[in-house]
């Protein structure tokens, strides 16, 4: 019989530069590639790789390296894709957690089953989605979920959990907890399902999205429509991390008072708002940051991206560490301004 090493495939001295979309400089020492849950299980039973520290890596587009990983990384390709079944409200796709997002988003286009539409053109694979929540447009990842299946990197147990036990929130999920139950950290996602309603309808309600269908006259956009105008609106507006090393938005829209908010705009009428459901406010970091000047700001490689200064981008050769360095001076500066204190978005290793 095989021992649990010969099985699986690892690099050693492995370059994560193309593996993080804000392409920073980083070394694996052993990098191994999960291909299903039993790879993982052989991962745990390896004498010396049960018992080391693991970085479970997607699509690397919600990461910033600032140093070598002190882990065995554990690089997600788990593939496939397929319908599970058609219910009467809805069609229950799955995806191994390795596959592209936008590849998923174009296929169930493709196939007939529309719904993720709104999510086009977001980096990263599908098992990261649920981990940080992804949002675009009006959707979010919950809004689309029916389970998934993620590995205990403990027991090696495979487990299925529903959006309840995820515990998604805005930009969030059990997954990037650390605390008592989080399972940041220690638990890596197979296959994810999506639940893609029946019968569709647009999800409109969406500033950038009302204003193409005020400049094209077409109130009822179909989901093709839909797909290609957000396409062009993020490639408007964000950088592609295949030309432009970045991690999306870098940091998290704040959440303030309703007194709090009152109080911004007695001094910065123009501030970009959002009321939410419990009577606070949602305040846009993008604005915030672009009102204390930090548009085009760079410090070494790592700059404000001049069209949305919620992304910061590699400008060719940045590290980590100038990522954080820009990141902290704007924390601190949209303190001082507005009493803010912005939090990143991406995972920093
Ligand atoms: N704004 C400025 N200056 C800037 C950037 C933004 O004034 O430099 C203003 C815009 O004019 C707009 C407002 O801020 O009025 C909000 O900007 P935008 O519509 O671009 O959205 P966002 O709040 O910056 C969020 C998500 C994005 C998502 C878009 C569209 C977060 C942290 N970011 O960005 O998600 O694509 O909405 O739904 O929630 C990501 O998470 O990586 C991401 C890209």
């Amino acid at each position: 019989m095989s021992s649990p090493a010969t099985l699986l495939e690892i690099s050693h001295g492995c370059s994560l530069r193309a593996l993080n979309s804000f392409g920073l400089p980083a070394t694996a020492g052993t990098l191994v590639h999960i291909r299903s849950d039993a790879d993982v299980r052989r991962v745990l039973d390896h004498p010396a790789l049960g018992i080391a520290p693991k970085l479970v890596l997607g699509g690397g587009s919600n990461l910033v390296l600032t140093r070598d990983p002190q882990a065995v990384v554990l690089q997600v390709e788990v593939m496939g894709r397929h319908l599970v079944e058609t219910r009467d409200d809805a069609w229950i796709v799955e995806f191994g957690a390795g596959e592209s997002w936008h590849g998923a988003v174009a296929w169930t286009l493709d196939q007939g089953w529309p719904g993720l539409e709104n999510l086009a053109l977001i980096p990263g694979t599908v098992g990261g989605a649920p981990v940080q929540n992804i949002g675009a447009y009006g959707i979010e990842l919950a809004d689309r979920f029916e389970s998934l299946d993620a590995v205990d990197l403990v027991t090696g147990r495979s487990v299925t959990l529903n959006a309840r036990a995820c515990a998604f929130g805005y930009r969030d999920s059990v997954f990037k907890q650390t605390g008592f139950g989080g399972l940041a950290g220690k638990s890596l996602v197979t296959r994810v399902r999506l639940r893609l309603p029946r019968p569709w309808q647009p999800v409109r309600a969406y500033l950038d999205i009302e204003r193409r269908m005020a400049e094209t006259g077409n109130l009822a956009p179909d989901a093709r429509t839909v797909f290609d105008w957000v396409c062009a609106i993020r490639r408007a507006k964000l950088p592609d991390p295949a030309l432009l090393g970045n991690a999306g938005s870098f940091f998290k829209n704040p959440v303030v008072s309703a007194e709090q908010c009152r109080d911004i705009i007695g001094r910065d009428p123009h501030l970009v708002h959002y009321p939410l459901a419990d009577g606070r406010f949602k305040l846009a970091a993008g604005w915030l940051i672009d009102a204390c000047g930090w548009r085009g700001k760079r410090v070494g490689g790592a700059a404000v991206y001049e069209r949305q200064a919620l992304v910061l981008v590699n400008q060719g050769n940045a590290t980590g560490a100038e990522v954080l360095t820009l990141a902290r001076a704007i924390q601190e500066s949209v303190y001082g301004r507005f009493g803010i204190r912005l939090e990143p978005e991406p995972v920093v290793v």
